[in-house]
């Protein structure tokens, strides 16, 4: 199987955990596409039934609303049962690095209204120690330079990632050469860095469960 197809697997499996007659969150990436085209397909066969989606992107509410799913303004909901969506680094404690779709600072935001993180990623995202995916942190641009400093300070190398604006008008940096060993302590202390909007690690906000997709099948990580 190659990697679309191990996405689709997982996207499939994802639909057991989306609570029916319950909101639900939807995060943003390739992973988290074949999951809305399985939804979808549920849906219209009429095995499943959810009044709306909290969406992390531009990119998913289109998607959802092209398959006739109601995308909710975030504001709207309290508290959401489940939140689905990928990862670009996960840890065997279910810590993850996000943010290689530039949606991170929304997919924190519907995560913290989650009870439970879904998340789904092809097997080869499973990782001992976070760090080897380039971290994306959402910026204020004027703070570039400054973060690019504390960000060699810790031994890691910032690039601007060249024509990327956020969904909430941000930059993203890119940061190689960490080895984050102590997630919840690293993304509190970047977290708190003036002009830092969201760091990509997330520790506070992890999966309680995780779906990865391989050869001979999906995996649940708990
Ligand atoms: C987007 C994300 C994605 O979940 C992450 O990049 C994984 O994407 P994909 O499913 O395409 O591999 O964090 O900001």
């Amino acid at each position: 199987m190659n990697q679309d197809q191990l996405k689709q697997l997982v996207g499939q499996a994802a639909v057991a955990y989306v609570p029916a007659g319950q909101v639900l969150g939807v995060g943003t990436g390739s992973t988290v596409d074949c999951f809305i085209d399985a939804l979808a397909a549920d849906i219209a066969a009429g095995r499943l039934a959810i009044p709306g989606a909290v969406s992390s992107s531009e990119r998913s509410t289109q998607r959802l609303q092209k398959a006739g799913i109601p995308v909710l303004d975030a504001s709207a909901v309290e508290r959401l049962a489940v939140y689905i969506d990928g990862a670009d680094e996960i840890d065997h404690q279910g810590f993850m690095v996000k943010g290689g779709g530039a949606a991170l600072t929304r997919e924190k935001i519907v995560a913290d209204l989650a009870d439970r993180f879904v998340c789904i990623a092809d097997a080869s995202k499973l990782v001992q120690t976070l760090g080897k995916f380039p971290l994306p942190v959402e910026i204020i641009p004027m703070a570039a330079a400054q973060l690019t400093r504390r960000f060699a300070a810790l031994g890691g190398s910032a690039t601007l990632r060249a024509g990327v604006v956020t969904d909430n008008g941000g930059h993203i940096l890119d940061v190689t050469g960490l080895s984050i060993t102590d997630p919840l302590a690293f993304e509190a202390e970047v977290s708190q860095w003036p002009g830092v909007v969201t760091v990509g690690v997330f520790a506070r906000h992890k999966a309680q469960v995780c779906l990865l997709g391989a050869a001979d099948g999906v995996k649940t990580l708990t």
